[in-house]
């Protein structure tokens, strides 16, 4: 979507980047050039991943932009400020961070322990914060801007059953996101949020939808675009909103999602079940009832 080397320079840090939609879009923003930092607990799957990554970008990738591997539990604060230092040994300065690493998995919340909400907590709010706090300081000390972008999802503001933990999560980092967008504007970091909706990944799809559950409950069928997303669709959006053509979004979260959390919050929408011979007899009787 956007112009070759439209991030060149930029070195940008991708949580939870080994794998799905974090993978997906770290590797569009190493392809127009920018370096790209992926961290998440598991250094088998990143260093496979960084590998595959440059790979990848080979051939749109002519100034030469790398991945660097950065073992990271984002529930851990030293942890947090070793990528940060990593990062800066290696590439000299952070332009970016997108917080995308996530926990999550469906269970009646009566059947969750303290320690099961807590862990969704952790992550989610607390490991965004953790990372948020260690590039911002940094930033602010070093009087250099920056592009903060959060990974949500729509219920993040409509809330959901069977996924409480996640919902509270989410809900209260975009309430991070437009708080810091106000707060550390005059520092020129820029926070911005994302909620896509349905984008298959394994990670998620093995804790949302285990075993036939997939076919049970198909999500294109909720949408009214009638599919999922595409990985490259989200990350044309999240490379629009690390780059610097969207200089001027603070605060916003964009949704994409193919209109379906609208098509949920509509209560009339599910009548699309309704054929035209049904709609020949319900308009006569909608008709009909106009003296009563
Ligand atoms: C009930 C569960 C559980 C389950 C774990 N727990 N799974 N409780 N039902 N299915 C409980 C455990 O018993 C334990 O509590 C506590 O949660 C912590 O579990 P651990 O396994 O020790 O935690 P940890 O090793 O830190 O693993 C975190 C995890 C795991 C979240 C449980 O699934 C994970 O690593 N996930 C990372 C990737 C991921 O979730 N990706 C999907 C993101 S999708 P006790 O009390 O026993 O100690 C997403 C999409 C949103 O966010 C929108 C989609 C449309
Ligand atoms: P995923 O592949 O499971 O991605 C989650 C990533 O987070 C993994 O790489 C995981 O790596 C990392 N992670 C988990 N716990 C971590 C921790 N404590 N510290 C550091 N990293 C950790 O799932 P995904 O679908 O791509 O999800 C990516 C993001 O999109 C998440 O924020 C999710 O909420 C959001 N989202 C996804 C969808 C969708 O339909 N897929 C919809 C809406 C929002 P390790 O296991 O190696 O740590």
């Amino acid at each position: 979507m956007l112009r070759d080397n439209a991030l060149s320079g930029k070195t940008i840090v991708v949580t939870g980047g080994g794998t799905g939609l974090g993978r997906a879009m770290g590797t569009y923003f190493l392809k127009l050039g920018a370096n790209v930092v992926i961290t998440s607990r598991k250094m088998d799957v990143l260093l496979k991943t960084a590998a595959e990554m440059e790979q990848e970008a080979a051939a749109s990738n002519k100034g030469g932009a790398k991945v660097l591997a950065v073992q990271c539990d984002v529930r851990k604060p030293e942890e947090v400020d070793e990528v940060l230092r990593k990062t800066l040994e290696t590439f000299g300065q952070v332009h970016g961070l997108l917080n995308n690493a996530a926990g999550n998995f469906i269970s009646p919340t009566e059947r969750l322990s303290a320690n099961a909400f807590s862990t969704i907590i952790d992550i989610v709010l607390k490991g965004t914060a953790n990372c948020t706090m260690a590039v911002g300081k940094h930033w602010i000390k070093e009087k250099q801007a920056g592009t903060i972008l959060n990974i949500v999802t729509t219920y993040a503001f409509t809330g959901s059953g069977y996924v409480v933990p996640s919902a509270c999560a989410k809900g209260g980092v975009l309430a991070m996101t437009r708080s810091l967008a106000a707060e550390w504007g005059k520092y020129g970091i820029r926070n911005n949020a994302i909620a896509p909706g349905p984008f298959p990944t394994k990670g998620a799809w093995d804790r949302l939808l285990p075993g036939d559950m997939a076919k049970k409950f198909d999500f294109k069928n909720r949408v009214p675009l009638k599919r999922v997303g595409e990985h490259q669709e989200l990350a044309n959006l999240a490379a629009f909103m690390m780059s610097d053509f969207s200089g001027y979004i603070n605060g916003e979260v964009i949704t994409i999602d193919g209109g379906e959390w609208l098509q949920g919050a509509g209560q009339f929408n599910g009548l699309e079940a309704i054929t035209p011979e049904m709609w020949d007899m319900l308009e006569m009787m909608t008709r009909s009832a106009k003296g009563s």
